[in-house]
């Protein structure tokens, strides 16, 4: 069945509360249509271009798949921050973190809507989530004012191919219906919130147009040159 009706943020929670314990297994059988979810996971950790040390929030962390790529990034003296909407996910990211042993993981059970981005954060990354949120421009929005100079926002996410290729979305709905996704949220376009609202953005079309990679960056600090006065003749 097609799925393209509305749904709501509750009826995204209760399918997450459903599929939390089984998915990190489902979400990587994207790999028997030739997904190549990891290679894009890594393009997307590695646009933050995050420094070790550095202080990184993840909106809709999920079961926290993408921690270890961040760990890498920022090191033990990083910090990580996990947002995301539903307990059951979180509670599988927590389990995560305990059996990691990190100390620099954070998360917050919260409707990313609602959360408050702390000032001065390095990177903001979001994979398969953010179209989920209705309020997904005044997340990015929030998200960008917080930025550090230099800061980077990335989304990695699905959407509709600009080509003929489009055709092909009704028929495959059913492999994104599992995890909430119905095509009417096609019409959602994060990434042109990240053009809007950052100085710098980048859009790689990824798997014929139906993902992409979205990069934004924060104007960087300005290094004045000042010219020393001449003296008067
Ligand atoms: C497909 S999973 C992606 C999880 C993780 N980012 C990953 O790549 O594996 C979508 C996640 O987004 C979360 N989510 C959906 N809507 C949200 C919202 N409005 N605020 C915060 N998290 C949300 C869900 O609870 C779920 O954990």
């Amino acid at each position: 069945m097609i799925a393209n009706d509305s749904i709501s943020t509750d009826e995204v929670r209760d399918i997450y509360r459903k599929r939390a314990k089984r998915y990190d297994f489902t979400a990587n059988l994207y790999y028997l249509i030739g997904f190549r979810e990891w290679a894009y996971r890594r393009r997307a950790a590695a646009a933050l271009a995050l420094r070790p040390g550095a202080t990184v929030v993840e909106i809709g962390c999920g079961t926290g798949l993408n921690f270890p790529l961040l760990q890498k990034a920022v090191g033990p003296t990083g910090r990580i921050i996990g947002v995301d909407l539903t307990d059951a996910m979180l509670q599988q990211a927590r389990q995560r973190v305990i059996e990691q042993g990190w100390t620099n993981v954070e998360l917050a059970l919260s409707d990313a809507a609602l959360f408050v981005f702390p000032d001065g954060v390095d990177g903001i990354l979001s994979t398969f989530a953010l179209t989920l949120a209705p309020e997904y421009d005044q997340v990015i929005q929030r998200g960008s004012e917080a930025l550090a100079a230099g800061g980077r926002w990335v989304i990695l996410d699905f959407k509709l191919p600009d080509t003929w290729l489009a055709k092909l979305a009704p028929p495959l709905a059913f492999l994104t219906a599992p995890f909430g996704v119905r095509l009417e949220m096609a019409s959602r376009h994060p990434w042109e919130s990240i053009a809007r609202y950052l100085p710098r953005f980048w859009l790689t079309e990824l798997y014929g147009g139906f993902a992409y990679i979205a990069v934004g960056e924060q104007e960087t600090e300005e290094h004045v040159v000042r010219v020393p006065d001449l003296p008067h003749r």
